[in-house]
């Protein structure tokens, strides 16, 4: 594979970083996921826009979104890839040791491609598993800032605790015992033709995909309600599921080893499974956007 790093493309292998990027030696800087499909990025702009203002909010200097848009659609036709996932890394860059941020000038800049390699028809079909983890949501994301950050230790930590329980997903919940997100997803639930999902300020990283679900979901009549929920709504909704640029929606069966509703994918996560389908189809014409 070909990685773009600042700019310049390289083989894979000798795409290096410096031991004294800021990005290694403090997780300072920003990530984010992208979803291609038939060779087309999904849902950019929205990316774009989640970094440039997670970029200024950490005050790090960013490229145009023109060349940032050129730079990952040129990843991708570089790759040859149609089905992939695109990973942008921005880092401080090079800095002394002495956590001095403002004395770093030239931030790191990659982009990697990979092929898509989804979950299986089976979890789709089943569903997943996960579990309330006691790691707590980072402080930074707790606050309310939407930082897809590169400091990722409490979602690695989750992540730990979820696979040794062996579930599919941890839950993080805020530090008043409200419901906020997966490790590495967002979190729905539907009772009684209401769809719901914590809010900001439950410290959730607002999700691309769960924007545009949530768009969906209000164009087709359905009620959405953002808000500070108690783990027991979820235990007692009749389906619920997850969302990520990877994931799409995936329906999700227990909660601590308990079933949600009938334990089985519901009406209504496959309805917008299928409307996510039909607007990926649409937002991602060859020659399109
Ligand atoms: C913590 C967290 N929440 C939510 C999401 C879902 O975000 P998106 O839909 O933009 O992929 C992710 C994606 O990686 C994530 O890491």
């Amino acid at each position: 594979m070909w990685v773009c790093l600042n700019g310049e493309f390289l083989p894979e292998d000798q795409a290096k970083v410096s031991v004294f990027d800021y990005g290694f030696l403090y997780g300072d800087g920003l990530f984010e996921t992208l979803r291609c499909y038939r060779g087309q990025i999904f849902a950019l702009e929205a990316h774009l826009n989640r970094l440039s203002c997670a970029a200024s909010a950490l005050r790090l200097p960013i490229p145009s979104e023109s060349r940032l848009r050129g730079l990952l659609n040129d990843t991708l036709l570089k790759n040859n890839l149609q089905e992939a996932l695109l990973r942008l890394s921005l880092s401080r860059g090079i800095g002394a040791p002495g956590l001095r941020p403002a004395r770093c000038t030239s931030p790191t800049l990659v982009i990697a491609a990979r092929s898509f390699e989804g979950c299986s028809e089976a979890q789709y079909k089943q569903g997943v598993s996960a579990v309330i983890v006691r790691t707590p949501r980072s402080a930074a994301v707790e606050g309310g800032a939407n930082l897809k950050s590169l400091s990722f230790l409490n979602n690695v930590m989750a992540r730990l605790e979820a696979e040794a329980q062996e579930a599919f997903e941890g839950i993080f919940t805020t530090k008043a015992g409200f419901l906020s997100e997966g490790s590495i997803s967002n979190l729905f639930w539907c009772s009684r033709g209401k769809l719901s999902t914590p809010s900001r300020a439950a410290g959730i990283l607002e999700g691309v995909t769960r924007q545009v679900i949530i768009g969906l979901a209000r164009d087709a009549g359905w009620p959405v309600e953002e808000g500070l929920f108690r783990p027991k709504a979820l235990f007692e909704a009749e389906e619920a599921f997850l969302s990520s640029t990877g994931l799409e929606l995936m329906p999700l069966s227990t909660l601590n080893g308990q079933k949600i509703g009938t334990g089985r994918p519901g009406p209504v996560t496959q309805k917008l499974q299928a409307l996510f389908s039909k607007a990926v189809l649409e937002r991602t014409k060859p020659g399109g956007p």
